[in-house]
Protein backbone atom coordinates (compact mmCIF):
# COMPACT_ATOMS: atom_id res chain seq x y z
CA UNK A 1 0.00 0.00 0.00
CA UNK A 2 0.98 3.32 -0.77
CA UNK A 3 1.86 5.99 2.15
CA UNK A 4 -1.46 8.27 0.92
CA UNK A 5 -3.51 5.27 1.26
CA UNK A 6 -2.48 4.28 4.55
CA UNK A 7 -4.98 6.09 7.31
CA UNK A 8 -5.26 9.24 9.32
CA UNK A 9 -5.37 9.34 13.13
CA UNK A 10 -7.09 11.35 14.71
CA UNK A 11 -6.97 11.50 18.78
CA UNK A 12 -8.98 13.66 22.23
CA UNK A 13 -9.70 12.94 25.25
CA UNK A 14 -13.70 12.25 24.39
CA UNK A 15 -15.77 13.63 21.62
CA UNK A 16 -14.13 16.82 21.00
CA UNK A 17 -11.73 15.06 18.10
CA UNK A 18 -14.92 13.96 16.53
CA UNK A 19 -15.65 17.77 15.24
CA UNK A 20 -12.41 17.73 14.01
CA UNK A 21 -13.40 13.80 12.31
CA UNK A 22 -16.47 15.74 11.00
CA UNK A 23 -14.86 18.47 9.13
CA UNK A 24 -12.27 16.18 7.83
CA UNK A 25 -15.08 13.69 6.36
CA UNK A 26 -17.10 16.63 4.18
CA UNK A 27 -13.53 17.11 3.09
CA UNK A 28 -11.79 14.87 2.19
CA UNK A 29 -14.63 11.34 1.89
CA UNK A 30 -12.22 9.04 0.67
CA UNK A 31 -9.94 8.87 3.66
CA UNK A 32 -9.72 6.34 6.67
CA UNK A 33 -9.75 7.26 9.65
CA UNK A 34 -8.53 6.18 12.86
CA UNK A 35 -9.95 7.69 15.81
CA UNK A 36 -8.94 7.18 19.35
CA UNK A 37 -11.24 8.52 22.71
CA UNK A 38 -9.23 8.26 26.05
CA UNK A 39 -12.48 8.29 27.56
CA UNK A 40 -10.54 6.69 30.95
CA UNK A 41 -8.43 9.85 31.63
CA UNK A 42 -11.38 12.57 30.35
CA UNK A 43 -10.38 15.21 30.83
CA UNK A 44 -7.38 15.75 30.38
CA UNK A 45 -7.68 19.59 30.69
CA UNK A 46 -7.21 19.30 34.45
CA UNK A 47 -4.20 16.44 34.36
CA UNK A 48 -1.02 17.65 35.03
CA UNK A 49 1.82 18.15 31.92
CA UNK A 50 3.63 15.04 32.61
CA UNK A 51 0.18 12.94 32.64
CA UNK A 52 -1.10 13.94 29.42
CA UNK A 53 2.47 13.12 28.07
CA UNK A 54 2.29 9.73 28.65
CA UNK A 55 -0.82 9.23 27.65
CA UNK A 56 -0.28 11.18 24.22
CA UNK A 57 2.82 9.03 23.81
CA UNK A 58 1.52 6.18 24.90
CA UNK A 59 -1.61 6.04 22.26
CA UNK A 60 0.46 7.65 19.55
CA UNK A 61 2.97 4.77 19.54
CA UNK A 62 -0.58 2.25 19.57
CA UNK A 63 -1.44 3.69 16.41
CA UNK A 64 1.54 4.08 14.79
CA UNK A 65 2.37 0.21 15.75
CA UNK A 66 -1.07 -1.36 14.88
CA UNK A 67 -2.43 1.08 11.58
CA UNK A 68 1.01 3.22 10.45
CA UNK A 69 -1.06 6.20 9.73
CA UNK A 70 0.66 8.65 7.60
CA UNK A 71 -0.33 11.41 9.70
CA UNK A 72 -1.03 11.94 13.25
CA UNK A 73 -3.36 14.51 14.44
CA UNK A 74 -3.96 15.83 18.06
CA UNK A 75 -7.17 16.91 17.88
CA UNK A 76 -7.07 18.27 21.16
CA UNK A 77 -5.39 21.74 22.34
CA UNK A 78 -4.42 20.56 26.31
CA UNK A 79 -2.62 17.58 24.42
CA UNK A 80 -1.24 19.52 21.84
CA UNK A 81 0.21 22.47 24.34
CA UNK A 82 1.74 19.09 26.87
CA UNK A 83 2.91 16.95 24.46
CA UNK A 84 2.89 18.29 20.62
CA UNK A 85 7.08 19.32 21.37
CA UNK A 86 7.81 15.88 22.56
CA UNK A 87 5.83 14.00 19.98
CA UNK A 88 7.29 15.98 17.04
CA UNK A 89 10.65 14.89 17.71
CA UNK A 90 10.02 11.45 18.83
CA UNK A 91 7.31 10.15 16.34
CA UNK A 92 8.37 9.20 12.33
CA UNK A 93 5.27 10.06 11.07
CA UNK A 94 4.49 13.94 10.75
CA UNK A 95 2.06 15.42 13.38
CA UNK A 96 -0.76 18.20 12.85
CA UNK A 97 -1.45 19.82 16.48
CA UNK A 98 -4.02 22.23 17.32
CA UNK A 99 -2.19 25.47 18.47
CA UNK A 100 -0.38 26.69 15.23
CA UNK A 101 -2.74 26.21 13.30
CA UNK A 102 -4.90 28.18 15.40
CA UNK A 103 -3.09 30.91 16.11
CA UNK A 104 -2.23 31.43 11.84
CA UNK A 105 -5.88 31.50 11.36
CA UNK A 106 -6.80 34.08 14.76
CA UNK A 107 -3.51 36.43 12.87
CA UNK A 108 -5.07 36.17 9.75
CA UNK A 109 -8.23 37.62 11.17
CA UNK A 110 -6.17 41.07 11.64
CA UNK A 111 -8.66 41.49 14.93
CA UNK A 112 -6.16 42.94 17.74
CA UNK A 113 -8.87 42.81 20.60
CA UNK A 114 -9.00 38.22 21.23
CA UNK A 115 -10.41 36.61 23.79
CA UNK A 116 -9.43 32.66 23.99
CA UNK A 117 -11.58 30.11 26.11
CA UNK A 118 -9.97 26.80 26.63
CA UNK A 119 -9.05 23.92 29.30
CA UNK A 120 -6.42 24.49 32.47
CA UNK A 121 -3.66 22.73 30.77
CA UNK A 122 -4.01 24.68 27.41
CA UNK A 123 -4.70 27.90 29.26
CA UNK A 124 -2.46 27.39 32.27
CA UNK A 125 0.62 26.84 29.71
CA UNK A 126 0.39 30.58 28.03
CA UNK A 127 1.21 28.95 24.99
CA UNK A 128 -1.35 30.80 23.14
CA UNK A 129 -0.49 34.08 24.20
CA UNK A 130 3.29 33.57 24.01
CA UNK A 131 2.77 32.47 19.82
CA UNK A 132 0.58 35.12 19.33
CA UNK A 133 2.45 37.95 21.04
CA UNK A 134 5.82 36.21 19.17
CA UNK A 135 4.26 37.30 15.82
CA UNK A 136 2.35 40.82 17.01
CA UNK A 137 3.26 42.08 20.36
CA UNK A 138 0.53 45.01 20.19
CA UNK A 139 -2.37 42.48 20.39
CA UNK A 140 -4.72 42.06 23.12
CA UNK A 141 -5.52 39.10 24.37
CA UNK A 142 -7.86 38.23 27.29
CA UNK A 143 -7.93 34.20 28.01
CA UNK A 144 -9.73 31.96 30.43
CA UNK A 145 -9.88 29.01 31.41
CA UNK A 146 -13.29 27.24 31.32
CA UNK A 147 -12.67 23.65 33.06
CA UNK A 148 -16.51 22.66 33.39
CA UNK A 149 -17.57 22.78 29.94
CA UNK A 150 -15.76 19.77 28.80
CA UNK A 151 -17.48 17.64 31.68
CA UNK A 152 -20.98 19.13 30.56
CA UNK A 153 -20.47 18.48 27.04
CA UNK A 154 -18.97 15.07 27.94
CA UNK A 155 -22.44 14.47 30.20
CA UNK A 156 -24.66 15.28 27.00
CA UNK A 157 -26.08 18.44 28.71
CA UNK A 158 -25.86 20.59 25.38
CA UNK A 159 -29.13 22.43 25.72
CA UNK A 160 -29.06 21.84 29.69
CA UNK A 161 -30.27 25.14 31.24
CA UNK A 162 -27.02 24.67 33.54
CA UNK A 163 -24.66 25.03 31.10
CA UNK A 164 -26.23 27.73 29.43
CA UNK A 165 -25.73 29.42 33.09
CA UNK A 166 -22.28 28.59 33.05
CA UNK A 167 -21.46 29.27 30.21
CA UNK A 168 -22.73 33.09 30.83
CA UNK A 169 -21.03 33.30 34.30
CA UNK A 170 -17.62 32.46 32.19
CA UNK A 171 -18.48 34.71 29.48
CA UNK A 172 -19.29 37.69 31.88
CA UNK A 173 -15.51 37.66 33.03
CA UNK A 174 -14.85 41.94 32.89
CA UNK A 175 -11.99 40.35 30.68
CA UNK A 176 -14.12 39.89 27.87
CA UNK A 177 -16.18 43.00 27.64
CA UNK A 178 -13.96 44.88 24.52
CA UNK A 179 -12.80 41.22 22.71
CA UNK A 180 -14.33 41.53 18.71
CA UNK A 181 -12.90 37.62 18.33
CA UNK A 182 -13.68 35.27 20.68
CA UNK A 183 -11.29 31.70 20.02
CA UNK A 184 -12.55 28.33 21.41
CA UNK A 185 -9.23 26.52 22.09
CA UNK A 186 -10.70 23.57 22.73
CA UNK A 187 -11.95 21.08 20.51
CA UNK A 188 -14.93 20.13 22.41
CA UNK A 189 -16.52 23.70 22.12
CA UNK A 190 -18.11 23.51 18.86
CA UNK A 191 -20.65 21.81 20.55
CA UNK A 192 -21.89 24.22 22.21
CA UNK A 193 -21.74 26.76 19.15
CA UNK A 194 -24.87 27.60 20.14
CA UNK A 195 -24.99 28.91 23.70
CA UNK A 196 -21.49 30.50 23.71
CA UNK A 197 -22.47 32.56 20.39
CA UNK A 198 -25.98 33.44 21.90
CA UNK A 199 -23.92 35.05 24.74
CA UNK A 200 -22.38 37.77 22.56
CA UNK A 201 -25.93 38.41 20.30
CA UNK A 202 -25.19 42.43 21.13
CA UNK A 203 -21.74 42.45 21.12
CA UNK A 204 -19.44 42.45 17.57
CA UNK A 205 -17.67 39.55 17.95
CA UNK A 206 -16.46 36.73 15.88
CA UNK A 207 -16.15 33.29 16.65
CA UNK A 208 -12.86 31.10 15.78
CA UNK A 209 -13.06 27.14 16.80
CA UNK A 210 -9.34 25.41 16.64
CA UNK A 211 -11.68 22.05 15.64
CA UNK A 212 -11.77 23.07 12.21
CA UNK A 213 -8.45 25.76 12.03
CA UNK A 214 -7.00 21.55 12.72
CA UNK A 215 -8.79 20.48 10.14
CA UNK A 216 -7.82 22.87 7.62
CA UNK A 217 -4.21 21.77 8.25
CA UNK A 218 -4.61 18.47 7.80
CA UNK A 219 -6.11 19.09 4.19
CA UNK A 220 -3.56 22.00 3.64
CA UNK A 221 -0.61 19.60 4.81
CA UNK A 222 -1.91 16.24 3.08
CA UNK A 223 -2.67 18.42 0.29
CA UNK A 224 1.00 20.22 -0.13
CA UNK A 225 2.77 16.41 0.93
CA UNK A 226 0.76 14.59 -2.09
CA UNK A 227 -0.33 12.57 0.25
CA UNK A 228 -4.66 12.72 -0.33
CA UNK A 229 -5.62 9.03 -0.85
CA UNK A 230 -7.36 8.25 -4.41
CA UNK A 231 -9.58 6.00 -2.75
CA UNK A 232 -11.48 4.72 0.48
CA UNK A 233 -9.49 1.36 1.43
CA UNK A 234 -10.76 0.49 4.41
CA UNK A 235 -13.83 1.42 7.13
CA UNK A 236 -13.10 4.12 9.93
CA UNK A 237 -12.46 2.97 13.60
CA UNK A 238 -13.30 4.22 16.68
CA UNK A 239 -11.08 3.19 19.48
CA UNK A 240 -11.97 4.03 23.06
CA UNK A 241 -10.50 3.46 26.55
CA UNK A 242 -13.61 3.44 28.37
CA UNK A 243 -17.35 3.46 26.83
CA UNK A 244 -20.52 5.21 28.40
CA UNK A 245 -23.98 5.86 26.62
CA UNK A 246 -23.43 9.46 26.99
CA UNK A 247 -20.44 8.81 24.71
CA UNK A 248 -22.29 6.49 22.08
CA UNK A 249 -25.39 9.22 21.86
CA UNK A 250 -22.83 11.92 21.38
CA UNK A 251 -20.62 10.46 18.77
CA UNK A 252 -23.74 9.31 16.67
CA UNK A 253 -25.12 13.05 16.59
CA UNK A 254 -22.05 14.62 16.09
CA UNK A 255 -21.24 12.29 12.86
CA UNK A 256 -24.57 11.72 11.85
CA UNK A 257 -24.74 7.71 11.95
CA UNK A 258 -24.48 4.98 13.62
CA UNK A 259 -20.62 4.45 14.71
CA UNK A 260 -19.27 1.23 15.83
CA UNK A 261 -16.90 2.13 19.02
CA UNK A 262 -14.55 -0.34 20.01
CA UNK A 263 -13.50 -0.27 23.74
CA UNK A 264 -10.04 -1.27 24.39
CA UNK A 265 -8.14 -2.15 27.20
CA UNK A 266 -5.41 0.65 28.31
CA UNK A 267 -3.01 -1.81 29.70
CA UNK A 268 -2.67 -3.14 26.63
CA UNK A 269 -1.83 -0.12 24.70
CA UNK A 270 1.75 -0.39 26.03
CA UNK A 271 2.34 -4.01 24.85
N1 LIG B 1 -10.85 18.52 23.57
C1 LIG B 1 -9.74 18.83 24.44
C2 LIG B 1 -9.04 20.12 24.03
O1 LIG B 1 -9.12 20.54 22.88
C3 LIG B 1 -10.00 18.95 25.92
C4 LIG B 1 -10.77 17.96 26.61
C5 LIG B 1 -10.27 17.56 27.97
O2 LIG B 1 -10.11 18.37 28.90
O3 LIG B 1 -10.04 16.36 28.07
O4 LIG B 1 -8.35 20.70 24.84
Amino acid sequence: MSRSDCPIAVFDSGVGGLTVVKALKEHLPQETIIYFGDLLHLPYGNKSLASIQYYTRTIAAWLRRHFSPKLFVIACNSASAAAATILKKTLDIPVIEAIEPTVKAILKTGIQDIGIIGTKATIQSGVYEERLKAYQPQLRIAVLATPLLVPLIEEGWIDHPATKMIVDTYLDTPAFQNIRLLVMACTHYPLLKKVIESHFEHQKVRFLYSSFCIAQATIDFLKSQRLLSSRRHASDRFFVTDLSDHFKNLASTILKGNIHLEQIDWHLLKD
